[in-house]
């Protein structure tokens, strides 16, 4: 057990930053203390979010989603911030604001933003733990919170808010223009959030958006992410016969919808791994060669990246690696597929309907409704004659990249190097956030991608964890980006 003033193991032998570009070194020092002092108070108030069931992507938990919303309202308030929940078409955001006392009008101002919902927790039974009853468990000397959202995206909005605290407890005023945006449902599409930018566009503005819903490269290691892949996502379904059949009366004759689904899906992609729809690659850029310079100084263990997830073998592309595969290359996934008779027992059945959720990770220049279009013919001509297809279409987002050239970014990085004594790392990042985008093109402001999740932690899946050392290490960095950027 740890005595109450000991430094809990991954702060050992770090209390002692390197010099950076702190603007006031006595007031950091005794914010990231604070920080370490009112730990266990800051994980309870994690832990009040993470009992909040905010799936957004499911119509059921509305009423929880807005319970989320009103909880970051109140907390905001709570710390000196003017904060309120506002209705949209879809989920509700919460915006906040925040200006420095007796500030003369040219401090740095951020627009900080995260998510409060969280993706579905099915399959339930494959939790240890319920998934809103958060826990803490410590195996091989690391403290993990289990939770849904813990990672993705609650823990890592609320380093941001404990950092906040910290500075406004410890100085009695942050020392940045800060506006808070939190949106509700970035796990289901965003589609509040066009509308909400053209009404509210002008408020949100800033410097710079900090955008924390990312990975460090490793738990030792700090990290930027200057890519996102985007992300199109459709609905497909087949009908074949008028109505469900017997498969003794029609088999052999009624066309089965799942087959036609089976066939069509295992069309998606050549013998190389490739996808198989017509003009996917258009837009598609090779890495350019400084970035992939950077990519290989990473010292990336594919070999661990594969076995950590039980694998022998990868999918994919042939010719690519698995950091390239991820970070750099488009794919399509089938997310889920439904037709049939899928309870208990045998049923001898031939559906009237099937149908399939797909999903394209997308690069570079590569344009979603173009895609779109592109696979729905693909699917079109291969039905066969008198069965019919229906598609649901959901919102999509291209990839961004983030240039790195720029002042916030660098005293980002110091502030990251003091905390971690490890220069940050430029990451690539495999799944999508297609608010930054609308930042940059609604907006006209750049982002800087720092988060602190780690590649286990399970997010999407069941046993979703953050690492204790992630939010605490996270609180502590964003108090000291706050303190460069003010610089
Ligand atoms: N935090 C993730 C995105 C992410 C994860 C970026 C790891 C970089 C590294 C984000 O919350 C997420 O899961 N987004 C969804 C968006 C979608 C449902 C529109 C995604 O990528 O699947």
């Amino acid at each position: 057990m740890r005595l109450a003033n000991s430094p809990p193991p991954w702060l050992v032998g770090r209390l002692r930053p390197p010099q950076h570009m702190s603007s006031n070194m006595a007031n950091i020092d005794e914010v990231v203390s604070h920080i370490d002092r009112n730990i266990e108070q800051s994980i309870e108030r994690l832990f009040d979010l993470l009992r909040i069931e905010s799936i957004s992507t499911d119509p059921a938990y509305a009423a929880e989603c807005r319970r989320a919303a009103d909880w970051l309202t109140e907390e905001l308030n709570r710390l000196g911030f003017q904060a309120t929940t506002r209705d949209t078409i879809g989920h509700p955001m919460v915006v906040a604001h925040y200006e420095p006392p007796d500030c003369a009008g040219d401090v740095a101002h951020v627009l900080f933003y995260g998510h409060y919902d969280v993706q579905p927790v099915d399959p339930v039974d494959l939790w240890d733990t319920p998934p809103f009853e958060p826990q803490r468990v410590s195996s091989n000397g690391t403290e993990r919170i289990v939770a849904r959202g813990s990672a993705d995206d609650k823990g890592q909005l609320m380093t941001f808010l404990e950092a906040s605290r910290a500075w406004l407890d410890v100085t009695g005023a942050l020392p940045l223009k800060i506006t808070i945006l939190f949106e509700g449902e970035e796990e289901s599409g965003s589609k509040s959030l066009g509308p909400f930018l053209d009404e509210f566009g002008d408020e949100l503005k800033a410097d710079v958006a900090l955008v924390c819903d990312t990975n460090m490269w490793d738990a030792e290691t700090p990290g930027i992410t200057t890519r996102l892949r985007g992300l199109l996502m459709d609905e497909v379904v087949v009908t074949g016969p008028a109505m469900d059949l017997h498969s003794g009366y029609y088999g052999g004759v009624a066309h089965n919808p799942i087959h036609i689904l089976s066939r069509i899906i295992a069309s998606l992609h050549d013998d190389d791994g490739r996808v198989a729809v017509s003009g996917f690659y258009d837009g598609v850029d090779p890495v350019p060669a400084d970035v992939e310079r950077q990519w290989s100084a990473l010292d990336f263990d594919e070999d661990a990246f594969v076995s950590d997830i039980g694998q022998t073998s990868q999918s994919g592309e042939t010719g690519s690696g698995a950091l390239e595969k991820v970070w750099a290359r488009p794919t399509c996934d089938v997310n889920g597929i439904i037709g049939g008779y899928t309870g208990e027992g045998t049923k001898t059945v031939i559906p009237s309907i099937a149908s399939a959720k797909i999903s394209f990770r997308l690069v570079g220049r590569q344009d979603p409704e173009t895609i779109r279009e592109a696979f729905r013919e693909h699917v079109r001509g291969r039905l066969p004659e008198g069965c019919t297809v229906d598609f649901i279409s959901h919102k999509g987002s291209a990839a961004i990249e983030i240039p790195v050239d720029n002042a916030h970014l660098s005293k980002a990085a110091a502030a990251l190097e003091a905390e971690f004594g490890t220069a940050a790392v430029m990451l690539g990042g495999g799944g999508s956030i297609p608010i930054v985008r609308s930042f940059r093109h609604v907006l006209g402001m750049d982002s800087l991608l720092i988060g602190f999740g780690l590649g286990d932690d399970r997010i999407h899946s069941p046993n979703e964890k953050y690492n204790l050392s992630s939010y605490h290490r996270g609180a502590r960095s964003w108090a000291r980006i706050i303190d460069c950027l003010s610089s």
